[in-house]
């Protein structure tokens, strides 16, 4: 008889090694990763062979491009592409790909093309940015407040820009003859020393900010019980990768408890298996 019973702590043995390799194997898939010195950790994801969507929103994929020659981070959503200037742990910065510093196509005097669909991302505008409307190929008269772009207009049409303002906002642009409009954003502070005419390729090639603080709670206190941040995408939820493989919509704590149960049967057992 006393030869059987080392078995099931054998095996009990075999599963805690288990419980540690799929622990290394669903961890190391959320760590951070990254991109031309960008760190990308949860909420935000790297779009790569593997299938690290879990980590993060589905729509915060980043994919790490290779355009002319260089690595750069891009992000793709209301069928745009924006580069990702900056990430920090409550803001991401984007350029439109189109006016970018990384785009091939680089015009002096670029004519922006469509506006920021933010649909439905998990991320706000931030204060720091300023709206402007673009008019372009008027023929009639310009309103007062705008600043017509001499590098956008020609002999028989011209092209301006104006800060939105609520005075300003609502403005009839009929009179103007217009034949295209895009609102779009940029961050403030690039604009505050400079003519709208002259300051606004800067503007649009320095980009605006969005905040994605939503969700900070919840990983703080995953990663305070050791785990790793995640998303799970068909239920849309939250998710925290514990140390120990398992996976919970709060934290860690909880598993940790069950691990710890775990680990006293197995003491148990073995210590039954010694008498
Ligand atoms: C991804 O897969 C493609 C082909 O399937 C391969 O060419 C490429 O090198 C892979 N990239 C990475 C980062 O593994
Ligand atoms: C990432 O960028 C590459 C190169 O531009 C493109 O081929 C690929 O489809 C993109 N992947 C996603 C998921 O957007
Ligand atoms: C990105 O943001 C951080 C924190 O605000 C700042 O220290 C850093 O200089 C920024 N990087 C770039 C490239 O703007
Ligand atoms: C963001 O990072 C800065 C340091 O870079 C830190 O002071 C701040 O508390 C962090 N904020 C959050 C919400 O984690
Ligand atoms: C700019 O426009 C966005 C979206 O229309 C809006 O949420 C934001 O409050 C505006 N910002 C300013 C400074 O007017
Ligand atoms: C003037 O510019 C508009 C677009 O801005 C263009 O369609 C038109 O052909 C230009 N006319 C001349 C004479 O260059
Ligand atoms: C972003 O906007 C949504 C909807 O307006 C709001 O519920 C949410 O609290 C905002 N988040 C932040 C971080 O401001
Ligand atoms: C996401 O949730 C579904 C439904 O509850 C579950 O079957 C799936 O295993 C979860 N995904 C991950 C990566 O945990
Ligand atoms: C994530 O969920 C959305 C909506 O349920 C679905 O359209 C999309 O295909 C899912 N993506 C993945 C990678 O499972």
């Amino acid at each position: 008889m006393s030869r059987l019973v080392p078995l099931p702590s054998f095996a009990l043995i075999l599963l805690s090694l288990f419980f540690f390799i799929t622990t290394i194997a669903s961890a190391q898939n959320c760590l951070p990763s990254y991109c031309s010195g960008l760190t990308i950790s949860h909420p935000f994801w790297k779009i790569d062979n593997q299938t690290s969507q879990y980590c993060g929103y589905e729509s915060l994929g980043i994919n790490c491009t290779i355009i002319s020659g260089e690595e750069r981070p891009m992000m793709s959503f209301g069928g745009d592409s924006y580069y990702v200037r900056n990430l920090t742990n409550t803001s991401i910065t984007l350029v439109d790909y189109d006016v970018s510093s990384v785009s091939p196509v680089q015009a002096r005097c670029p004519r922006v093309k469509h506006g920021i669909e933010l649909g439905r991302l998990p991320l706000n505008f931030s204060s720091n940015n300023l709206n402007l409307s673009f008019h372009f190929d008027c023929t009639g008269v310009p309103p007062h407040f705008a600043t017509v772009i001499p590098c956008l207009s020609n002999g028989s049409k011209w092209s301006c820009v104006n800060v939105i303002h609520p005075e300003t906002e609502n403005h009839d642009w009929g009179e103007s003859a217009c034949e295209d409009e895009v609102l779009t954003t940029v961050l403030d502070a690039v604009l505050s020393n400079e003519r709208l005419d002259a300051g606004f390729p800067r503007a649009l090639s320095t980009g605006f900010e969005l905040n994605w603080q939503i969700t900070t709670d919840d990983c703080a206190k995953c990663e305070e019980s050791d785990g790793l941040c995640g998303y799970n995408n068909s239920t849309a939820s939250f998710m925290c990768f514990c140390s120990d493989g398992t996976s919970t919509t709060s934290d860690c704590k909880g598993t940790t408890f069950l691990i710890q149960l775990f680990n006293l049967v197995v003491t148990m057992s073995q210590s039954l298996v010694a008498c």
